[in-house]
């Protein structure tokens, strides 16, 4: 009877203690401690920015234990600043233990650091990288303050130099180098992402000084910008079609959507990509990564989201243990042509 007694007092410590857990900043729950994790990403209906943030959460999960859990909310900026802002003074309010940040404006990056850093929590910037400015406007190649000077404070991203470089690259080992023609010159065809983004503006200039820098004359048809958006590639590139037809030799997208787009308004316009027109995209999508096996896409450029998400949630995870971090991390892109 004694000891019957004593097994029950002992479960009903058990079940008191558990019920006595609760969530939160830190919290601890059936003995497990829970991570608030706050994900502000710029707009949901992304095809890239998708797959990373679902990476985001999947390897978030991967990593919990019976002691650790994280509790990962991501929300829609859907490309509103304003309404960015305010998501992250909400996490801020929810008190998350850290926040993952995907800016919608790198241009508003100083005013969101300012915040999360006063409110004392650690941030991981991802994917648009704030640049520093001379007095005219210029990006000076130097790190940015706001993330030097905070050590919490990091970006996560890779160099959209090389993604530019790597799709000019591939024009140039062409047999014919893009000039299909064989006039001497490649003319071709721009569509650019979000021009306030440094991936759009870098990838625009790399890709062309790519082939300049290897000896090659190109001519500029048409640079216009398509938002990274599957409709508006394929709204441009149809109408440098209607306007230049034959003349048009490659046509750069500074992403895989927009490359989707373009791809269709090339059917349209009875063009074959490899024989008479070339198609270049960044991201690596898998559809894309299938179109280039195919011959439908000339080549594309491994943006690697598995990576960059990863990086992202193991500096996240630093932070939360209170280990030191560096300011940057870097992940490489991976040229993928046939
Ligand atoms: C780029 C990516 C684009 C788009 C953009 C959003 O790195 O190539 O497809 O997702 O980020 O900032």
């Amino acid at each position: 009877m004694k000891k019957l007694l004593t097994v029950l007092v002992a479960l009903l410590m058990v079940f008191t203690l558990a019920a006595c857990g609760n969530g939160g900043e830190g919290g601890e729950q059936s003995g497990a401690k829970t991570y608030k994790v706050g994900v502000a990403i710029y707009e949901f209906n992304d095809n890239f920015m998708t797959l990373y943030r679902n990476e985001l959460e999947n390897y978030f999960k991967s990593l919990e234990t019976d002691d650790v859990k994280y509790e990962v909310t991501i929300v829609d900026g859907k490309t509103d600043m304003s309404e960015q802002s305010n998501q992250v003074d909400n996490f801020i309010t929810q008190g998350m233990d850290v926040i993952i940040l995907n800016l919608v404006q790198t241009s508003s990056a100083e005013a969101l650091i300012d915040k999360i850093v006063a409110a004392n929590i650690p941030l991981v910037l991802i994917n648009r990288e704030p640049l520093a400015y001379d007095a005219d406007g210029n990006i000076l190649d130097e790190a940015y303050e706001g993330i030097l000077n905070n050590d919490y404070v990091c970006y996560v991203g890779a160099d959209a130099r090389q993604s530019g470089t790597y799709q000019g690259e591939i024009v140039a080992e062409l047999e014919n180098h893009g000039d299909i023609n064989g006039d001497g010159v490649i003319n071709y065809v721009m569509i650019e992402g979000d021009p306030e983004n440094i991936d759009a503006q870098y990838r625009t200039e790399f890709s062309i000084k790519a082939l300049e820098d290897a000896g090659y004359t190109v001519n500029c048809l048409v640079d216009q910008v398509g938002n990274w958006q599957q409709a508006k590639g394929e709204e441009i590139c149809a109408s440098a079609l209607s306007q230049y037809g034959n003349d048009v030799e490659v046509v750069f997208c500074n992403n895989d959507a927009m490359a989707l787009g373009a791809a269709a308004a090339i059917t349209a316009a009875g063009r074959t990509v490899g024989e008479d027109i070339y198609l270049l995209g960044v991201d690596a999508l898998e559809e894309c990564q299938q179109m280039v096996q195919n011959g439908e896409m000339t080549g594309t450029v491994l943006n690697d989201h598995i990576g960059q998400s990863h990086t992202a949630v193991d500096v996240a995870v630093k932070c939360l243990n209170g280990e030191a971090i560096d300011n940057y991390y870097w992940v490489n892109y991976v040229k993928v042509t046939k």
